[in-house]
């Protein structure tokens, strides 16, 4: 396989003068330019993506780091990010850090070794310091790191207020909240949010708060506990549609009917709300939209495009399905 020297060598010019040609940086008059591209041609040449992204310490490649890819959500997010990196000629690279610093940072160094050109960030550890100390661009994405970073994120607050109100609309009477983790800025967000809701209402007490760590099994022994405690909650907001799978098997387990006897509304809208039985009510993200911003966020912060703004909150949207019973009060 022909090296740059055997180009060169063909050529009859320097090794710099090839590497100029190649990465189309520094002057190279027409003749020599048309030389080096005919050397190129005859030796089949094909320069190594390795040492060029040693020379340019560019590699036109972006990193995603996900909690956890075991959730639905999350593969929907990265395909938005891929489509745009593909768009855009970057290889995309996926990295699963389980919700573990030590994996995130581990991702991290790695790939800066490889002179990563950003990374987007779906992170509840990563600090604004570590940030700096990598020195290279980073969105936040679904989770805010820092008001002074890049971001993209939804209106988590307004969208589980919204939740809580159509249950209320359509005549629950006792309204309960499976939580994601608390280190999780938009599950305390979603949490708060319910909790402005009802904290005022006469029936409120404590216990209708459970954590279901934003994952089923955890959801569904939370669920099953709360509803055998308050067999008298109609209603249920869940921090994520994971859960409210979670949430549905507990209710089915212990022989309540959705609607009928209990309400349930979700969070996040992935397809698989589509397949449950009754299909999931849920406040839907745009995560398409929201993914692929964060993509064209990073890619406009590589290449030193400004960006009007950096920190995006996109809407939710009530999808109506069928685990809300529909009457009001
Ligand atoms: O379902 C996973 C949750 O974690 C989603 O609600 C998303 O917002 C992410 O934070």
């Amino acid at each position: 396989m022909a090296t740059i020297r055997d180009v060169a060598k063909q050529a009859g010019v320097s090794v710099a003068t090839v590497s100029r040609v190649l990465n189309s940086n520094g002057y190279v008059n027409e003749d020599t330019r048309v030389k080096v591209t005919e050397a190129i041609k005859e030796l089949n040449y094909l320069p190594n993506d390795v040492a060029r992204s040693l020379f340019k310490r560019r590699s036109k490649m972006i990193g995603l780091i996900l909690p956890d890819i075991t959730n639905p959500f999350f593969p929907e997010l990265a395909r938005a990010v891929e489509d745009v990196a593909n768009e855009t000629e970057y290889t995309f690279v996926l990295c699963n850090s389980d919700n573990q610093m030590e994996k995130e940072q581990q991702y991290l160094t790695a790939l800066k070794q490889k002179y990563i050109d950003g990374f987007i960030v779906v992170s509840s550890t990563l600090t604004t310091e570590q940030v700096h100390e990598l020195n290279v661009p980073v969105v936040a994405l679904d989770r805010i790191i820092s008001p002074h970073m890049p971001s993209v994120s939804v209106q988590n607050y307004e969208g589980a207020q919204e939740a809580v109100q159509y249950l209320i609309e359509n005549g629950c009477q006792k309204i309960a909240h499976i939580s994601g983790p608390d280190y999780v800025d938009n599950a305390h967000a979603r949490k708060q949010g319910y909790l402005d809701m009802v904290r005022d209402k006469d029936w409120y007490e404590d216990g209708l708060v459970v954590d279901g760590k934003y994952e089923l099994d955890p959801a569904k022994k939370a669920a099953t506990q709360l509803l055998e405690q308050h067999p008298d909650v109609d209603g249920i907001f869940v921090g994520n549609d994971l859960m409210a799978v979670g949430v549905l098997k507990a209710a089915e387990a212990l022989g309540i009917k959705v609607p009928e006897d209990l309400s349930i509304i979700g969070f996040d809208g992935i397809a698989l709300g589509e397949t449950t039985t009754p299909a999931l009510t849920t406040m839907g993200q745009p995560i398409y939209d929201v993914g692929s911003k964060a993509a064209e966020l990073l890619i406009n912060y590589i290449e030193g495009i400004p960006s009007v703004h950096s920190n995006h909150s996109f809407g939710v949207q009530i999808i109506e399905r069928e685990t809300v019973k529909k009457g009001g009060v």
